[in-house]
């Protein structure tokens, strides 16, 4: 089953219930990608715990937190409390990352985590089971816009494999640079989420982008 994600880095931050809404309903964003930046992990400030917690308020849509933070293993929790239907942390970031993973799931959200380009699959095979998906960056994490990086196909092929060899139902989402022009070279990899934010709010019609990159991932 495929699904779109929105990043709503895209959006406009003084409106994000309304971006939001322009995703929505029928067809419109399974969820929203809400990426929390602080400046220590990424070189980027974004937004934290308050507007998550007036964000899952405003829509119905559920959230998915992508974390790209320091000390992941304090804060993500409270983004469960804040609304979060989806906390995803960095493994470059986490101190006990199946800890982590295991207090999300109590706490009630789905629990993800998350390899930067350079951070390699392999050494985290056995953890997988304790999560309900795994995010393959496919840009350097920071910014929106950037083009996506090819090279990470092989290790979204991996992953995928690893998946199968285990039997797990987790999701595998892949983040950055998706488009019309990369989607389909990520579902064919093996990515069944999306994350998408120049594509879709960088556009004059945010939900027709959704329907056609679920059409192009669904090809
Ligand atoms: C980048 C973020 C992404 C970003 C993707 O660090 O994690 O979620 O919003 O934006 P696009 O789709 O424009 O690459
Ligand atoms: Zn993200």
């Amino acid at each position: 089953m495929v699904q779109i994600n929105p990043s709503i880095l895209s959006a406009d931050f003084a409106r994000l219930a309304q971006d939001a809404e322009r995703v929505a309903g029928q067809d419109g964003a399974d969820w929203l990608h809400v990426d929390v930046m602080d400046n220590h992990f990424v070189p980027n400030l974004t937004i934290g715990l308050p507007v998550v917690e007036s964000l899952s308020r405003a829509t119905a849509t559920p959230l998915d937190c992508h974390l790209m933070i320091e000390e992941p293993d304090r804060w993500a929790p409270q983004y469960v409390e804040a609304g979060a239907g989806s906390v995803t942390f960095h493994a470059e970031a986490a101190a006990a990352p199946v800890r982590l993973a295991r207090e999300i799931k109590a706490k009630g959200a789905r629990a993800a985590m998350a390899l930067k380009p350079a951070t390699p699959i392999e050494p985290y095979e056995d953890l997988l089971p304790e999560l309900d998906m795994l995010l393959v960056m496919t840009v350097e994490p920071g910014f929106g816009g950037q083009a996506f990086l090819d090279i990470m196909l092989p290790k979204i092929r991996r992953t995928r494999q690893l998946i199968e060899k285990h039997g797990l139902e987790m999701w595998l989402q892949v983040d950055g640079g998706v488009s019309a022009e990369t989607i389909e070279r990520c579902a064919e990899a093996g990515a069944d989420v999306f994350v998408a934010g120049n594509a879709v709010y960088g556009t004059d019609d945010p939900a027709a982008a959704v329907r056609m990159l679920r059409q192009q991932a669904e090809e």
